[in-house]
């Protein structure tokens, strides 16, 4: 009869890090060979949200755009456009248990790019725009079962809630962090938690700095993700 059939169980490790994926950061769709459409994200709200996650024993995945920083201790990966970093994240998320999806995402592009420079000289010119995939409801939607995922929703104040709440179920998020339209490439962010199901939570305090604010949003986060690790959430 064996006689160690507990042992698997007497290991004196803890579970696995849960693992995280983080994207934030512009995308660049570009026109020319030259000129691109751009947007004005730093990724400095993604980048403090990585780096909290980090510091709360996660292993982090970081994938980041044009201008966006890197984050000390976390696996890192880049992209320019949206397809880039669709590429990058669907081969990404079979590994990891956590999506916060930070990156400001074009929603259009330009429906061909031109080789060389446009020339001042062709006169008025107009730019044939198409729409991009939406990445995250892609990769919301085909998850398996354990992954939480966690979107970002920028918007008017006076249409923050009814909006953020309706990007929530649309893209079929577990939460989403609603921020008013200026926390893009501010310093500050007087964001808003809003999970499926109707629950709510905001930081103690109000506006606050990127940095406090992405630690009040990891400890909230990771229990709800690891939760669903175990299948209980
Ligand atoms: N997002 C995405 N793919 C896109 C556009 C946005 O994955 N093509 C993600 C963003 O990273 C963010 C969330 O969707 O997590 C909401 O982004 P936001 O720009 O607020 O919403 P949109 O889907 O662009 O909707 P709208 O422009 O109507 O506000």
């Amino acid at each position: 009869m064996p006689t160690d059939a507990g042992s698997a169980s007497t290991s004196h490790h803890g579970p696995a890090p849960l693992r995280a994926l983080v994207a934030f950061g512009p995308t660049h769709e570009p026109i020319d060979d030259v000129r691109f459409i751009g947007n004005r994200s730093s990724g400095r709200m993604g980048a403090a949200i990585a780096a909290a996650l980090r510091a709360s024993g996660c292993a982090v995945t970081v994938v980041r755009g044009p201008g966006a920083p890197a984050v000390e201790g976390c696996a890192d990966a880049r992209f320019t456009t949206a397809a880039d970093l669709l590429a990058a994240l669907r081969s990404a998320w079979p590994e990891h248990d956590l999506l916060v999806m930070a990156a400001a995402v074009a929603d259009f592009r330009p429906a061909s790019r031109q080789s060389g420079k446009m020339r001042r000289e062709s006169g008025a010119q107009a730019l044939a725009l198409v729409p991009t995939e939406d990445i995250l409801a892609g990769l919301a939607g085909s998850r398996r079962p354990g992954q939480y995922v966690v979107g970002f929703a920028l918007e008017r104040p006076e249409e923050l809630a009814a909006s953020a709440l309706a990007k929530l179920e649309r893209k079929r998020a577990d939460a989403i962090v609603a921020n008013p339209l200026e926390t893009m490439d501010a310093a500050d962010v007087d964001g808003r938690l809003l999970f499926a199901g109707g629950a709510a939570a905001s930081p103690p305090g109000g506006r606050m700095a990127k940095d406090r604010f992405a630690h009040w949003l990891a400890a909230e986060i990771l229990p709800r993700a690891e939760a669903r690790r175990r299948g209980e959430g």
